[in-house]
């Protein structure tokens, strides 16, 4: 019995819904919410129903509090872990399984991999290794489904900071920090789509915006078989 199915929840949903359930998944600055934006438009124009959501939530309580929480650099990444899984479970049980009951394709920018990726680096120092940490990640986010499919934009963080940042000194002081902290997540994310390549497609996130929209546009259709 693998980790995963030894704690997961035993009232499973219908696996049915679970099937127009998509996942964009990222560094900072790959293009998430951009690409997010951009599907759930083109869903619309095809007059799909869609919810395009995201993490952690915006009008959610444990979403709020996290927010605030991140705006302290020095908050511990246990209960930072903790509080996204909180998140997660009320996201997952008050908007996402509603909407897709309701029929509608939901489509979230960050879910469980953001959490596995960016965690199992900050959380690495209480564990023995990373593995142990994702290992722990895993069991706090087991009681919610993943989603059908996750489009990984991936690039290196040199680029996707650059976009973000501008050319000032104290920019790139924090740009430099990060660049390594996000060189780590970006092994967590591709280890993960290693481990996963039936549920996810790795998209080249330097390519130019309308590439890697075609893109998700096209899997996303074939996924949907329309
Ligand atoms: N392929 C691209 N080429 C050039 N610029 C891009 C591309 N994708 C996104 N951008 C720009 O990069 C910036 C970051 O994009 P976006 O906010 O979508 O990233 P994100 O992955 O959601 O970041 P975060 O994780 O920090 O929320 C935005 O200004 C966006 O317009
Ligand atoms: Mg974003």
């Amino acid at each position: 019995m693998t980790e995963r199915n030894k704690h997961q929840r035993t009232r499973p949903i219908n696996a049915g819904i679970l099937k127009k359930f998509f996942g964009i998944e990222g560094i900072d600055g790959a293009g998430k919410t951009l690409q997010a934006k951009l599907l759930g438009e083109f869903l619309e124009a095809q007059q799909i129903p869609v919810m395009v959501t995201c993490e952690p939530t915006r009008d959610l309580p444990f979403g709020k509090r996290l927010r605030e929480r991140l705006k302290n650099a020095t908050s511990d990444p246990l209960g930072d872990a903790s509080l996204f899984a909180l998140d997660r479970i009320d996201h997952y049980t008050t908007q996402v399984i509603p909407a897709l009951k309701s029929g509608k394709v939901v489509v979230t920018d960050r879910y469980v991999w953001s959490s596995i990726a960016y965690q199992a680096v900050q959380c690495k120092e209480y564990f023995p290794d990373s593995e142990s940490s994702a290992s722990w990640i895993k069991f706090l986010n087991s009681q919610v489904d993943l989603p059908k499919f996750i489009f990984l934009l991936d690039a290196d963080p040199e680029l996707t900071l650059a976009r973000r940042y501008t050319e000032t000194a104290s920019a790139d002081l924090e740009k430099f920090e990060k660049t390594d902290f996000l060189t780590q997540v970006r092994e967590e994310f591709l280890k993960l789509a290693r481990i996963n390549p039936l549920q996810c497609q790795v998209i080249d996130a330097g390519q130019d915006i309308d590439t890697i929209h075609s893109q998700i546009r096209e899997k996303i259709l074939s996924l949907l078989s329309i």
